[in-house]
Order: structure tokens, then sequence, then C-alpha cells
């Protein structure tokens, strides 16, 4: 028997895992303030972009010596300034098991052509094995695998004594879960993922050791413009004060504020990390109860609890999942929830800070009823 057509409905669709939902209560209006048709380089500009960082900094608790700038090109533009201008002196380790990882492996093999690599890979679903990564070389890897919904469970395997540097692409875990400064020599992400900002700009913090690099390492390959964080043996400090590398959009650092001033509002960092896991829970309930879907993910202890990824248990998993996530698109209850183009057949739900528990708990009865009428579909 398929389910009944349910009746209430998701306040708010948007469960897609990026751009991700705006804050609860999120108009325009948020963005009256935005200090548009100035120059960024004006001081009322550089007054935003400096606001922007030192929120970031205070809600996410930043080591008082940990420098944080706003860079062109979102995450993946912060990624790549800082492996184009931080690697070459070692051997590098690379750590992959989805599609963004695999793009970092990509960049430091085919565009940097570093001699001395290591690719340390696992399929969809699971986590490479992080005994073999070697602490003498740098260390390139993703916090949150958001194509797959697995992350690393914790940073214990991040030595402290480490010679080389841990460089993280944390983007759809910042905000979202408690990140080890100490252990991060770089941490990159973009405004758009757990806050809900408006994309295209990145976010990239650096600790001591990663701009004792930075000031001592020339690299051998050109560095764009775009990527250039130190000039002449010196870091280029006003990219970590808001002097951008390049023009912002001021309306977009309006936004990044405003998420940020919803964060801290509510109680900061762990306020937070309190409504993923919340979001997080009701998911693992539904699951549990449900018996066409289970987590992609192979054990609870790397489940992403921002990027959900879930596989249908039935055989006919690929064409199922499409078909239900169009026909829960067609209703208006959930916008852009089938896994990533890469990512083996499946649903992916965004369950980070913006996203309302309740909201989840109206889509669960949808979703079974979809699954009704396509698996019923399917029979006649
Ligand atoms: C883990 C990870 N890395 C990199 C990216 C690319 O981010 P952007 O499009 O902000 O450059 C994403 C986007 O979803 C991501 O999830």
């Amino acid at each position: 028997m398929t389910p009944e057509r349910p009746t209430i409905r998701p306040r708010r669709p948007q469960f897609s895992s990026g751009p991700c939902a705006k804050r609860p209560g999120w108009t325009p209006a948020a963005l009256a303030g935005a200090c548009v048709g100035r120059s960024h380089r004006s001081p009322a500009g550089k007054a935003k972009l400096a606001e922007a960082i030192e929120l970031s900094h205070a809600v996410l608790g930043l080591p008082a010596d940990y420098r944080l700038g706003v860079v062109p090109g979102s995450d993946t533009g912060a990624v790549e300034a800082a492996l184009w201008s931080l690697l070459g002196p070692r051997g590098v380790d690379v750590l992959a098991w989805e599609s963004f990882g695999r793009a970092w492996v990509a960049d430091v093999v085919q565009q940097l052509r570093l001699p001395d690599v290591r690719a340390i890979e696992a399929e969809y679903g699971r986590l490479p094995d992080l005994g073999r990564v070697d602490w003498e070389r740098d260390v390139v890897f993703t916090w949150n695998g958001t194509t797959s919904g697995v992350r690393v469970p914790d940073g214990d395997w991040i030595r402290p004594d480490r010679r080389g540097l841990a460089i993280c692409d944390a983007t759809s875990a910042v905000f979202a879960m408690e990140l080890p400064w100490d252990r991060l020599d770089v941490v990159t992400w973009s405004w758009q993922k757990v806050l809900g900002g408006e994309a295209g700009h990145g976010m990239l913090a650096v600790g001591p050791r990663a701009v004792a690099r930075l000031e001592s390492h020339r690299p051998s390959w050109p560095v764009p413009k775009l990527f250039q964080l130190a000039k002449g043996g010196k870091l280029i400090e006003g990219i970590f004060r808001g002097d951008a590398i390049n023009t912002p959009s001021l309306l977009c650092v309006e936004d990044a504020i405003d998420g940020l001033r919803w964060a801290r509002s509510i109680g900061g960092l762990p306020a937070l990390i309190a409504r993923v896991e919340a979001n997080m829970a009701a998911i693992a309930g539904w699951v549990g109860r449900t018996d066409w879907v289970d987590f992609l993910a192979e054990s609870p202890a790397i489940r992403s609890p921002t990027s959900v990824c879930l596989r249908l248990t039935d055989f006919a998993a690929a064409r199922s999942a499409q078909r239900l996530a169009d026909l829960l698109e067609a209703e208006g209850v959930a916008y852009d929830i089938g896994s990533y183009r890469e990512a083996p057949p499946g649903l992916r739900l965004w369950a980070g800070a913006t996203v309302e528990t309740a909201d989840l708990e109206a889509l669960f009865p949808w979703l079974d009823w979809a699954y009704g009428e396509v698996a019923a579909a399917k029979v006649r």
C-alpha cells in the first residue's frame, strides 16, 4: 500500500547542498545596510570586509595568531590559492574520497605536476586509511566530503608535531562541526554553505606555520595574481585585514555579515552545531524506520551531519532516486535533493545550521509518499 499524500509541507523546501538555505527569517531587507555603489577600498567598504573577517574569527573561535582573509573564487579559489602558494618544498599526500577531494588530486598531480605526490583515495561511502598519511609531508584533504556525505571523524590522526602543513578544505564543515584549529595550518570555506550566504567569495584561514612557509618559499611555477598571498618574501597582510585581492561584491559581503550576526545572536558556534546535530538526529531517526533508504557513509562515525547522502536500497535505485527527487521538486516540497552528478545515484539532504528540523520532519512523509509513487509506477 502506498502512503497517503501528506498535507503538511516544509515551510522552506530549500535542501540544496550549495548554495544552501538562507538563515531562518531572511528577507532581502537583510541587505539594506550594504555598502553598494562604493569602492571596496573606501573606509566604509573596507570596514565591511573587516567586519566579515572579525565576526567569522570570533564566531569560530579561531586562535589569535590565525589570520583570516576574503579571497576570490569561493572555496575553490581559497584552496587553489593555498596549493599554488604553499606546495613545493615537501612531498605531498592528497586525500580523496569523493569529487572535491579528487579535484585537489588533479590540481596537484596534473596542474602543479609535483614529482612526489601520493594520492590516498577511497570510494564513495568510505574514508581512506588515515593511518597511511605521512606528516613529514604536506597533506591536503577535505574535512567533509560534500558529495559522498563522508567526513573525517575527528582530528586525532593529524600529528601535533607534524613537519608538513595540514591544508584543509572545510567548506561544508566550518560553522557546523568542531575543528581542531591547532592541527590545521590552512582552512578554507565559502559563504554559501553552513550560514547560507551568497556565493562567489572564499575565506582562507592561515596559521603561523603556513605564514612561515609563505614567507620562506617561492613557488617554481607562475602564481596568478588571484592566488598571490605573499610578495617579495612577505605575507600580504592587507588581505587579512579587508584589502581584497580584487573587487568583491559588497552586497555579498553584507549578506555574509547578516549570516554571522544571526549565528552570534542564537548563541554562536555551540548553537550552530546543536542545530546541525538535531537535524542529523531527525534524519537518522527517519532512516532507521525506513526500509528503502540507508546512509551512503558506511559507518556513523564518518557520516556527515551537513550533506547527508542517502542511497536507495532497492535494485533500481538509479532511476528511482532521480524520479523521486524530480517529483518532490515538482510538488515544491524539496529542491535540489538529487545526488551530486558524479556521485552514486541517491538523495542528498542539506542539514546545515540554516535548515529547520521541523522542515526536515515535514519532508520525511513526502519522501515516503514519493517513493511509494515511484515504486508503484514501476510495478504498473
Ligand atoms: C568540499 C567542497 N569543496 C569544494 C567545493 C567547491 O566550492 P565552491 O563552489 O564554493 O568553490 C565544494 C562545493 O560544494 C565542496 O563541497
